[in-house]
């Protein structure tokens, strides 16, 4: 085994979750998911599709109606964007591997915004690439906050990629249209490519300006900036076990990601992009739903969260996550631990996110039941006053 895989950290949110194995009482709150199952019409697209025998390799890019629907789905939100910039992938996950293959090799330097999903900086590191943590930064507010001008240095011409989750999982922080256009301009003068999670687009509860997304490197970058744009079908449509998700892509680059895509999983399963025809098909009418399901969701957790003694928490713009301080809970790890087995509340430690996050605890809102996350402040709450 390469030791650089030896030595890549074990998931600390599983580690919680494990501790709790087999306990009927505990509400879970850990993982980034709904406990709402996928839509029927999308199961019903795919129990179609199996009992039609599509059961063959599709084009290593996907299907091209779904290609195109994809594409009419992104140009309905952003600038119009060509069906032959999207390669279909695997997951949202598999996305962002497929980006930093095609993007970065043994000694590249990628700098990530952090913290983050562990995900994004593991993958470029089980590549060889050197990955320098650029820190958002807590306000008393419990708010996070990026500081440009500062990130702006960290990226230079060495810089192979800048990669950004926006809006952020664990912190909820959503990058501005001003900060996303001073980053893209500087990442045009130094070179360096861009690879924006944009995973959690829709999951955006301030609205405004922007109105049913939050704002894109889409909306401002041209089909020739290096920029890679990744998404899931994952949380917008509550589809995580299916595996499903997509890149966009700078004009003229999808061949490249055919043959990687390839080499990984060859294609998407042909019934899952059913899956995904009839999401997107329905995507008006159902988005929307269940944004407002989540807004309902945030808006029982937060204030509860922000009413509890010592209790820091800002409400997020964004994603599906409460990320807070709570007293006692500077080594999250163990915390985490300790209020699952005594209070049977299960969150994810901060420190799963990289060291900026430890002391902090996310909390996943998506339920079908408001009343849940009700239960869990209490049982918080009884557990803080021990
Ligand atoms: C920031 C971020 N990016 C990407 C993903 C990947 O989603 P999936 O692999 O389920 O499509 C997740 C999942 O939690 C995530 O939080």
């Amino acid at each position: 085994m390469r030791t650089l895989i030896d030595e890549l950290p074990a998931s600390k949110i599983r580690e919680v979750a494990n501790a709790a194995m087999g306990r009927g009482d505990v509400l879970a709150f850990w993982f980034g998911e709904s406990d709402e199952p996928t839509p029927q019409f999308i199961r019903d697209a795919a129990a179609r599709s199996i009992a039609d025998g599509e059961t063959f390799y599709s084009h290593n890019l996907g299907l091209t109606e779904l290609r195109e629907a994809i594409a009419g789905y992104a140009s309905a939100l952003h600038p119009c964007v060509d069906s032959a910039r999207i390669a279909v992938t695997s997951s949202g996950v598999s996305a962002l591997m497929l980006a930093m293959q095609a993007l970065v090799g043994a000694g590249d330097e990628v700098v990530a915004v952090v913290p983050v999903w562990p995900n994004l900086t593991a993958q470029p590191a089980i590549l060889g690439a050197h990955v320098t943590r650029f820190a958002l930064r807590p306000e008393p507010d419990g708010a996070w906050r990026l500081d440009v001008e500062a990130l702006k240095r960290a990226v230079t011409d060495r810089t192979r990629v800048l990669l950004v989750n926006s809006p952020n999982n664990p912190t909820g922080w959503t990058l501005t249209r001003a900060e996303q256009q001073a980053l893209l301009a500087h990442c045009r003068s130094t070179g360096t490519w861009i690879v924006a999670d944009e995973v959690y687009e829709r999951i955006f509860f301030a609205g405004g300006e922007h109105g049913a997304c939050a704002p894109s490197f889409l909306d401002i970058a041209t089909a020739d900036d290096r920029l890679i744009v990744v998404h899931s079908f994952s949380k917008s449509f509550l589809m995580t076990g299916w595996r499903l998700g997509w890149l966009v892509l700078p004009a003229g680059m999808a061949p490249s990601l055919a043959k990687l895509i390839e080499f990984n999983t060859s294609c998407a399963p042909v019934f899952v992009q059913r899956a995904g025809l009839a999401a997107l098909a329905r995507a008006d009418g159902f988005v929307p739903g269940l944004v407002a399901r989540l807004k309902a969701c945030r808006d029982t957790l937060l204030p509860r969260l922000h009413a509890l003694p010592g209790v820091q928490v800002a409400t997020p713009p964004g994603g599906l996550y409460a990320f807070f301080r709570a007293p006692g809970s500077d080594d999250s790890l163990s915390f985490a631990k300790r209020l699952v087995e005594s209070a049977g509340v299960g969150l994810a430690p901060g420190a799963a996110f990289g060291a900026e996050g430890e002391g902090w605890l996310r909390w996943c809102f998506a339920s079908h039941d408001p009343r849940r996350l009700e239960v869990g402040v209490d049982r918080l709450a009884t557990f803080l006053a021990l």
